[in-house]
């Protein structure tokens, strides 16, 4: 069986970019970091994550039953830090606007989806979550903000 540590180091090798998930809940706003986004169908459009069993935050988004995606662009690493660090204030010090769903994503994210959860897996330690996406747009064409060997940071120029 394979070294969980040394697992972790073979998947840093494989670059992703970073995404927000937050949601507009009756008890305020919520939201997380996410590197396992990933693209799953076109027709119908359904995309998919991966998120911890222990997290603290999920279950708020889980409950929502509904979510927006922002894409973090280069220059948005702080903002990363604070949607992936326990307890942070997260919405506070950035500007935010509002999806069609009514959901905060960054005014300067690359684009944004309003998505649906439709089925969630348990797989091992995470919630492997299928959900469709509603409605989204592309409102940056800066540089993508990239995950790779355990750092968050800009494509090469
Ligand atoms: C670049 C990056 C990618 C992350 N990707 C995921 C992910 O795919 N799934 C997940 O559950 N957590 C992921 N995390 C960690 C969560 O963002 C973090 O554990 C969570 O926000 C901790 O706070 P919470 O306990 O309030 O949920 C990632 C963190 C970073 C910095």
């Amino acid at each position: 069986m394979l070294e969980q540590r040394y697992f972790r180091d073979i998947l840093g090798q494989f670059t992703t970019g970073v995404v927000l998930v937050t949601t507009q809940t009756p008890r305020g706003l919520t939201g997380m970091a996410f590197n396992s986004f990933t693209s799953v169908s076109l027709n119908p459009p359904l995309v998919a994550l991966c998120a911890a069993h222990t997290s603290s935050t999920w279950p708020h988004i889980r409950a929502a039953g509904e979510f927006a995606v922002s894409i973090l662009g280069e220059g948005q690493e702080e903002l990363c830090k604070t949607f992936s660090t326990h307890g942070a204030e997260r919405f506070a010090g950035h500007a935010w606007e509002r999806t069609h769903a009514g959901h905060p994503v960054p005014a300067d994210t690359l684009g944004w989806l309003d998505c649906r959860i439709e089925t969630i897996y348990q797989a091992g330690d995470h919630e492997l979550v299928v959900a469709e996406a509603v409605e989204g747009a592309v409102t940056d064409s800066g540089g993508p903000l990239v995950f790779h060997g355990g750092r968050i940071t800009a494509l090469p120029a």
